[in-house]
């Protein structure tokens, strides 16, 4: 495992996210062994702009039914669930963390998705996958914890076949200033990879694909905060949302990724590369 890989895998696992979301689903009156993958969209998907930006992003790619897609970095599997109802392709998701890729096998079996999904744990610098076996590769808010672009890149490009498509929604650094820790993505700075959209646009040069759609996404992401902070205010959390995977500092971390979002220091960035 590389070095930051053990911290980051612990950062995400610290809470017990399946039995909130368990807990979630049965205060909401749903029977937890039979649900829509539309009940989950408040907490599956861990980026900014939720199920929103993730749509936004699946409208550009022009996903047919007979593509095999990856999602590098799945999380607990929303995107992939998402992919797999909304285009009847077959996703397969690839995530550091055991437990949110048990987690997300969980939610897809519950979902009675499990044979249209599938999760293994493995690391995006080395990819438990064979060459050229993927036609679409995703990376939605996970470079952040990656310091080697370059390696992210290169096993991205490795299992695409020619032709393919690599879509990143990653947060990026686009201005200058020190952020404030916790994050969602790190609780401590030395779990933090941002890097600039020169760094990736490098990387991805090196490896073999080119540019096709570059995005900026600050507008998605203020209107995703204002819609958090009215909820925040809004006394008691929802029993689902993205607070159940960030444990009790969700706050900390919600409030110092806003700051330098709205200053211009951070912000998502979309990047859609052919190769
Ligand atoms: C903020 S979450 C995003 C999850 C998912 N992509 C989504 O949008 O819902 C970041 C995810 O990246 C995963 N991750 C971080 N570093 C990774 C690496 N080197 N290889 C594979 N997964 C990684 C984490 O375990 C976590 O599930």
């Amino acid at each position: 495992m590389h070095d930051i890989e053990s911290g980051v895998s612990k950062h995400y696992a610290s809470y017990d996210v399946l039995a909130r979301i368990r807990a979630g689903i049965a205060e909401m009156g749903h029977d937890r062994d039979r649900i829509s993958p539309e009940v989950l969209k408040p907490v599956d998907e861990f980026h900014i702009g939720g199920a929103e930006a993730t749509t936004a992003l699946l409208e550009k790619l022009a996903i047919r039914s007979d593509m095999e897609v990856l999602d590098i970095g799945s999380g607990i599997g929303g995107p992939a669930r998402v992919i797999a109802s909304r285009y009847g392709c077959h996703v397969t998701g690839v995530d550091l963390t055991l437990h949110f890729v048990e987690t997300a096998r969980a939610l897809s079996a519950m979902c009675g998705m499990a044979d249209r999904v599938r999760f293994e744990v493995g690391s995006a610098v080395a990819l438990p996958l064979p060459d050229a076996s993927f036609d679409l590769s995703l990376l939605l808010h996970v470079g952040m914890n990656i310091p080697d672009k370059e390696a992210l890149f290169r096993e991205a490009r490795r299992v695409l076949r020619d032709g393919g498509t690599f879509a990143a929604y990653e947060v990026m650094r686009t201005g200058d200033g020190d952020l404030a820790f916790p994050v969602p993505w790190a609780e401590t700075p030395d779990l933090s990879a941002l890097e600039t959209p020169q760094t990736y646009r490098a990387a991805a040069n090196a490896t073999g694909f080119s540019l096709g759609m570059e995005e900026n996404r600050q507008g998605i992401a203020l209107d995703f905060f204002a819609r958090l902070q009215a909820q925040a205010t809004g006394g008691t959390p929802p029993p689902l949302g993205l607070h159940n995977l960030m444990g009790p500092t969700v706050k900390e971390k919600v409030t110092n990724m806003i700051a330098p979002v709205q200053a211009g220091t951070i912000t998502p960035v979309q990047m859609i590369f052919s190769t």
